[in-house]
């Protein structure tokens, strides 16, 4: 039988490049993003590949996009074996007591929520199907935060946990999930984070940033799909893609 894998914030970046990795691969495909333009892009060039490829339109931090995605995915394929917890945004470097409550609220929203949203309502199709593994897209964040970015850091910190929680909860049932830490990607991400860098926040982020190789989408993707065939053995874990920087 054909592998089923949803993957959020397919339109760009890691989960781009995870979709497209997959898609060379032959699994059925449900691409989630609230970046409609992009994410349809995506689509055709998973497509391309030969793979059976849909796209549904979603904020993952809206419980009823989630309902819909999931049961979306579940009328194509019949069930979900593998989810990619991958949509995250960054909101501007700030000290704490400097961040609005509103950025507080859009990055817990959708870096924290939209995850919990995804795992609540893919568990139930898994456990109704013999199991499946789960592949949140932490942060190297979730080890150490760096300056200036202490709630992005919190919420990838709390992304971490779940991976744990599910570790713990689920062995029985064969569900089972992975984090992916990303430390330097090369994706557009941080264009949101740096309208307030100046020369004092970026040093500050720099002195916090111990010394690591950059990766691209595309090395990343390696792990998510690594994380994706070796979830018995890993669950509960994060891979920690940091290249050479080092967490006590
Ligand atoms: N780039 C890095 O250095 C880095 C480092 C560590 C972790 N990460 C994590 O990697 C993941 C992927 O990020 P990326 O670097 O590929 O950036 P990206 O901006 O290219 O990809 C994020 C995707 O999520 C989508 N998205 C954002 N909010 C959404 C919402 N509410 N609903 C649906 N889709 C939404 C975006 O449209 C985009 O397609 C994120 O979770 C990010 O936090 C990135």
């Amino acid at each position: 039988m054909t592998k089923v894998a949803v993957i959020t914030g397919a339109a760009t970046g890691l989960g781009r490049a995870t979709a497209l990795k997959l898609a060379t691969k032959g699994y059925h495909l449900v691409l989630v993003d609230f970046n409609e333009k992009d994410g349809l892009q995506t689509t055709a060039d998973a497509k391309a590949m030969g793979s059976e490829v849909h796209f549904v339109q979603a904020d993952v931090s809206n419980e009823d996009d989630v309902k819909r995605y999931v049961a979306r995915a579940v009328e194509l394929f019949g069930t979900i074996d593998y989810f990619f917890n991958n949509a995250g945004i960054m909101i501007p470097f700030r000290l704490l007591h400097e961040y609005p409550v509103e950025e507080y609220n859009r990055i817990m929203d959708i870096n924290l929520k939209g995850p919990f949203l995804g795992i609540k309502y893919v568990i139930p199709v898994m456990l109704e199907h013999g199991g499946g593994t789960i592949i949140n897209t932490v942060s190297s964040n979730s080890f150490k935060p760096t300056a200036y970015n202490g709630i992005y850091s919190a919420s990838k910190h709390a992304l971490a946990a779940f991976t744990k929680s599910i570790g713990q909860d689920y062995q029985d049932q064969h569900i089972y999930a992975v984090g992916v830490a990303p430390n330097t990607m090369q994706t557009t991400i941080a264009q949101n984070a740096t309208v307030t860098l100046d020369a004092t926040v970026g040093a500050a982020i720099h002195a916090s940033t111990g010394k690591n190789i950059a990766a691209t989408a595309e090395e990343v993707a390696e792990s998510m799909i690594f994380a994706m065939e070796n979830g018995k053995l890993l669950t509960g874990s994060i891979i920690n893609c940091a290249g050479g920087e080092i967490y006590n």
